[in-house]
């Protein structure tokens, strides 16, 4: 077992590989490995190592890009990064269809987002009440060097309101403040402000006095963003679906699509295998593009739940003719700030999709998880899954048992159509290399 280790952040890159090595399974291959996936280029390396504590190396994820993504007119190739075959091939298969039927419409609802000084005052409620407005007031007067600079881009602190939480804890109450940050994600800047804010509060005489006592508890940006959000649509006539099943006339497979979309309405199991069909897409853009995808998942998953239960985030209404497939979710994201005008690749992936502002890449992320959700859906209801996963997985086998070209020739065309495992391609590869 390591033992308690204290200064390994002030160790240099070498001396915290030689410590794992010296303490781990890690062998000195390992730290080849490390060594490789450094960045070519000085400066770059530096951009890297610089982002987070204790670094050792880069941790490559594959990049591919979605051709064809029509989405408000506006034909894109979409950079996807994920670790998961078959969710490009999905999502341009989608993508593609929808391309000759119109695209994807996407709109942003809104672009609000929140944030809360959590604090207790064991005072008068109304003594409370009487000051907020005047400590509104001093709020934004305090936090207007912070805001000037996101006002001039149309942002800024637009609501601040007290919100009594007594009933849910003694004394509690909350500043409940609204955000707008342009085309920013905003992280900092709503975490700053809230930061001025609750300073103000501590040292507001009329509140720390002996009639009672302001204690902050602590004061951030809040994830759940449902004011923040993209609705995004996809439709045809129910005619054009029939390519999508060899077997099923166009209405069959619009009605049992609408069936398997259904029942992530009322089956909480079938609801988050769902979502992650639409994450596929929405998370792979959300890292190509260096935004945040653990708060927009968190918000994601706490929207499908917005009324008690959670739900699919996407829908499907039918007609006599039409078939229109619905997604609307919360996106607080940015193309501006945070990680964007560091990480080399994703100024390449910006430039890419003609350097959208906020807005648009929300709409981008939205027509990219309604097209992985499409394609998932369109093959669970036809061909199942595993044909279309097992094509790329059989590749990723391949690469992990090192065949030559030949070999891989072979194996993808003996296996062509069925579905195989891990283990009957290591034993074909074996037989082919015993024959020889
Ligand atoms: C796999 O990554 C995603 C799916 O399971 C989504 C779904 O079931 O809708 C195929």
């Amino acid at each position: 077992m390591m033992a308690v280790f204290s200064g390994f952040s002030k160790l240099d890159r070498d001396q915290r590989i030689s410590y794992l090595i010296g303490h781990s399974n890690l062998k000195d291959a390992g730290r080849r490995l490390f060594d490789e996936y450094l960045a070519g280029d000085e400066c770059q390396q530096q951009l890297l190592s610089d982002m987070i504590e204790n670094y050792i190396t880069n941790f490559p994820t594959p990049m591919g890009v979605v051709t064809n993504m029509l989405v408000n007119g506006e034909m894109l190739v979409v950079p996807f990064v994920t670790e998961e075959s078959s969710v490009v091939a999905a999502a341009s298969k989608a993508a593609k269809f929808w391309a000759t039927r119109g695209g994807f419409k996407a709109t942003v609802v809104s672009m609000t987002k929140k944030g809360q000084v959590h604090f207790t005052w064991n005072g008068e409620k109304k003594k409370l009440n009487d000051l907020f407005p005047s400590l509104k007031d001093n709020f934004l007067v305090t936090t207007a060097s912070e805001t000037e600079k996101m006002r001039k881009r149309g942002g800024g602190i637009t609501e601040i309101v007290l919100l009594d939480k007594t009933s849910e804890m003694d004394d509690y109450f909350q500043v409940d403040v609204s955000f707008e940050t342009a085309d920013a994600m905003g992280a900092n800047f709503i975490n700053s402000c809230l930061e001025s804010m609750a300073s103000c509060l501590q040292k507001s005489p009329a509140l720390n006095s002996d009639d009672g006592r302001v204690e902050v508890i602590f004061c951030v940006l809040s994830n759940y963003t449902p004011d923040c959000k993209v609705v995004c649509q996809a439709e045809c006539p129910i005619e054009e679906l029939k390519g999508w099943s060899e077997k099923m006339s166009a209405p069959s497979f619009a009605a049992k699509f609408k069936k398997a979309v259904d029942i992530a309405q009322f089956d909480m199991h079938r609801a988050v295998t769902h979502n992650k069909g639409i994450m596929n897409g929405v998370d792979a853009v959300l890292l190509a593009t260096g935004n945040d995808l653990r708060a927009t998942s968190a918000a994601a998953h706490a929207f499908a739940s917005r009324d008690g239960s959670y739900k699919g985030l996407s829908g499907v209404s039918l007609t006599a003719t039409n078939f229109r497939f619905e997604l609307m979710m919360p996106l607080a994201i940015g193309t501006i700030g945070g990680i964007t005008g560091v990480h080399p690749m994703v100024k390449n992936s910006l430039a890419m999709l003609n350097e959208p502002d906020a807005g648009q890449l929300m709409k981008i992320a939205a027509a990219s998880g309604l097209a992985t959700n499409f394609a998932a859906i369109a093959s669970l209801i036809t061909t199942g899954i595993q044909e279309g996963h097992m094509k790329m997985h059989r590749s990723n086998i391949l690469s992990q048992l090192h065949t030559s070209q030949a070999e891989r020739e072979y194996i993808l065309e003996q296996t062509n159509g069925i579905t195989v495992s891990h283990a009957v391609i290591e034993k074909m590869i074996h037989e082919m290399r015993e024959k020889r």
